[in-house]
């Protein structure tokens, strides 16, 4: 008997928290992708690359991701194609880079229609 009441009582407040957990990661994405656009110049719109020596982001670890950001920024990264990246990286705010990394995680492409 009290367990029902319990249940009757808890699951509103469930229902409640994993709605607004929802609406925070769509924030998140959202804001993600708003932030990305000067990304997507060069990693693409989804996050891959249509130039071969400019790495893809679609899926990437958020733990790595930000990693390496904050690597470019503290100009721990230098070699190859690293100098594109400082400017990119300098500009962005601890939250841009979680924002971002969250976008790129969460981005999937659009699958090319075949007709098999
Ligand atoms: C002018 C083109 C250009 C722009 C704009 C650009 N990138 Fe890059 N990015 C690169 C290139 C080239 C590399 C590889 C650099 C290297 O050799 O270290 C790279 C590397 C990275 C990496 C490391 C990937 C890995 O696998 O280690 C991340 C993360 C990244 N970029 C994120 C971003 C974000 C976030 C932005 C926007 C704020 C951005 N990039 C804008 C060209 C660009």
């Amino acid at each position: 008997m009290t367990i029902k009441i319990l249940v009757r009582l808890l699951l509103p407040l469930y229902a409640l928290l994993f709605s607004m957990a929802t609406v925070a990661t769509e924030t998140q994405f959202s804001q993600g992708k708003e932030k990305s656009v000067i990304c997507m110049t060069c990693h693409g719109t989804d996050g891959i690359s249509t130039i071969d020596t400019y790495p893809n982001l679609q899926g990437q670890k958020q733990a790595y991701f930000i990693a390496a950001l904050k690597a470019y920024k503290l100009r721990q990264r230098n070699g190859g194609l690293a100098i594109l990246m400082h400017a990119q990286a300098d500009a962005l705010s601890e939250k841009d880079m979680q924002d971002i990394a969250f976008y790129f995680n969460q981005v999937t492409s659009t699958p090319l229609k075949n007709d098999d």
